[in-house]
């Protein structure tokens, strides 16, 4: 089955550093940009179900601005307690500077 690809914003509405939330048929997602990647990992944390936005982005890694879990951006594995279940993370790609993600095969 290929996978199907919804666009969801434009390259310039993220700068470095940026992050937004966005709702894609019900499933909460935060788009970031981290060192010149884009991002698409699940909105909420795992370990209190606290947004995610407003974390720090540092080696790869979003921390949680709660209690400071850290997450992989890139498959949403965990890095860092307290949180121990991964996160969601979307497909994403980028075309004529719009972002893209798809919501899994
Ligand atoms: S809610 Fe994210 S670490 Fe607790």
């Amino acid at each position: 089955m290929t996978m199907k690809y919804h666009v969801v914003a434009t390259t310039s509405e993220l700068e470095e550093g940026g992050q937004k939330f966005i709702d894609l048929e019900g499933e909460e997602i935060l788009l970031v940009k981290h060192d010149g990647e884009y991002y698409a990992i699940a909105y909420l944390c795992s370990h209190a179900e606290f947004g995610l936005e407003g974390g720090q982005l540092q080696d790869g890694c979003i921390v949680c601005p709660y209690h400071g879990a850290e997450f992989c951006l890139k498959d949403g594995s965990v890095q860092s307690p307290p949180a121990f279940e991964p996160i969601k993370s979307y497909p994403l790609k980028v075309e004529d500077n719009a972002i893209a993600v798809a919501l899994g095969g």
